[in-house]
């Protein structure tokens, strides 16, 4: 690494950790960190832009960092290079008259939920971990259980500072709400999980401060009482959160948190999130109509906090014993058949799963268990898996990206825009240097 005493000339550098090798990606899908790389801590687009010219001269390949809380290896350094991490990039002021926030990269989603509510707004947005950043949950296009009302990051992005490649920094958007001025390349970026610039500050759009909630859990006999009531609960209202858990991951749930969820019963269990009381009881009538077994509404904070974190958990809990963490997303209508039949193709290649997800928006995750010889077979089952999703009109990634570990599937189920994408890339990226190997594959 020739290169890295020119490099410290023009920003501190870092040697290499596991800290900056690693994001939550599980172990046995992530892709291998290599060794020899150096980390820089850029304070602003300047510095950014200091970097990327160098490395583009020198053709260094250089792999953003967030939060490092991503679940497709997006922010592993497979290639010597630099890995360019947002932390220091933590600047936040609130815009009250006009609802947005303006963050630096680096700045983080509890950082974030804490200078909206100050300002009595809200970021109802929220994608699990609390120590994403903006830039990462812009850079992958981050959902979770509240996209279903207020729509994924895509949604809250006014305005983004970009660094491209060759060091040229992009002021796109503004603090407007629409936006009808040619291509939207800002887009392009939410979602580029650090192939085609670095997000450097954004523009995020707030909402007024969320009202009182009220929390249903509804234990169902069958996925499908649970899938048709969610599907009747969503032509008539839009919840902040509607999601489903399969019996196995209430159990995880209620293991970790040391909560108890309100039944054991029943196959399938929704759990739904209103701002509105009305909406509940309206919500509560549908599900006792769809054959549920019990309604249980909270309205406490204790009580709600408490149903959330069964849900919340279950993914800590099932961490060491799988695979990976799926996240297809179908029409939410499909849900049902999809998860009967992806139980069917798991058992003809000796795979079991659990599955819970976002019901409402139709992004379902499932766990495949770890089983012995599982590599031998799992990545044939996992291809049958995601065409399966998509052959029911579905996306092979909802909200964790891409990144390392799906490439090989978006190439093979969507020729024609994996070639677009590929030109787009080398079109911001001639040289090939911000996160290869990710998205579109090795160049
Ligand atoms: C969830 C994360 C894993 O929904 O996406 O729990
Ligand atoms: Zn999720």
């Amino acid at each position: 690494m020739g290169w890295v005493e020119e490099l410290s000339e023009i920003v501190e550098v870092f040697s290499p950790s596991d800290a900056y090798a690693y994001d939550e990606t599980p172990p046995l899908i992530a892709p291998k960190p290599v060794q020899n790389f150096v980390v820089v801590k850029p304070e602003n687009a300047n510095e950014v832009s200091a970097v990327l010219k160098f490395a583009n001269r020198r053709k260094i390949s250089v792999f953003t960092r967030g939060g490092g809380t991503g679940l497709s290896g997006g922010a592993v350094p497979t290639e010597e290079g630099i890995v360019l991490s947002t932390e220091r990039m933590t600047g936040l002021e609130v815009d009250r008259e006009n609802r947005v926030a303006e963050c630096g990269a680096g700045v983080t989603l509890k950082q974030l939920d804490d200078a909206a509510f100050k300002n009595d707004l809200s970021f109802p947005l929220h994608p699990g971990a609390e120590t994403a950043t903006v830039g990462g949950m812009i850079a992958t296009n981050a959902g979770g259980v509240r996209a279903l009302k207020y729509g994924t990051m895509r949604n809250y992005v006014l305005g983004l500072e970009v660094v491209l490649a060759d060091g040229r920094i992009l002021e796109l958007g503004g603090k407007t709400i629409k936006n009808s001025s040619g291509y939207s390349i800002l887009h392009l970026l939410v979602g580029s999980e650090g192939t085609l610039g670095i997000i450097t500050r954004a523009k995020i759009r707030l909402f007024p401060q969320l009202r009182d909630m009220t929390v249903l859990a509804v234990p169902f006999p069958t996925m499908d009482n649970a899938m048709d009531c969610v599907v009747e609960i969503s032509a008539r209202m839009l919840p902040l959160a509607l999601e489903f858990m399969e019996k196995r991951a209430v159990e995880i749930g209620e293991r970790v948190s040391g909560e108890k969820w309100v039944s054991r019963d029943g196959e399938a269990h929704l759990l739904m999130v209103f701002e509105s009381f009305d909406e509940a009881d309206e919500a509560a009538k549908i599900a006792q109509n769809f054959g549920a077994i019990d309604v249980y509404a909270a309205t406490t904070k204790k009580d709600r906090d408490r149903l959330l974190r069964v849900r919340g958990l279950i993914y800590e809990g099932l961490r060491k014993d799988i695979i990976e963490i799926l996240d297809a997303c179908l029409p939410p209508a499909k849900i049902a058949e999809y998860w009967r039949r992806s139980n069917e193709l798991a058992e003809k290649y000796g795979v079991d799963i659990i599955t819970y997800g976002h019901a409402g928006d139709g992004n379902i995750h499932q766990h495949p268990l770890i089983y012995d010889g599982w590599e031998k077979s799992y990545f044939e089952f996992r291809k049958e898996l995601l065409k399966l999703a998509v052959s029911f009109g579905g996306v092979i990634s909802g909200e964790h990206g891409i990144g390392a570990v799906k490439t090989s599937e978006l190439r093979e189920f969507f020729p024609e825009q994996f070639d677009l994408m590929r030109r787009i890339k080398l079109l911001f990226d001639p040289n090939n240097i911000l996160n290869p190997g990710k998205v579109v594959g090795k160049i």
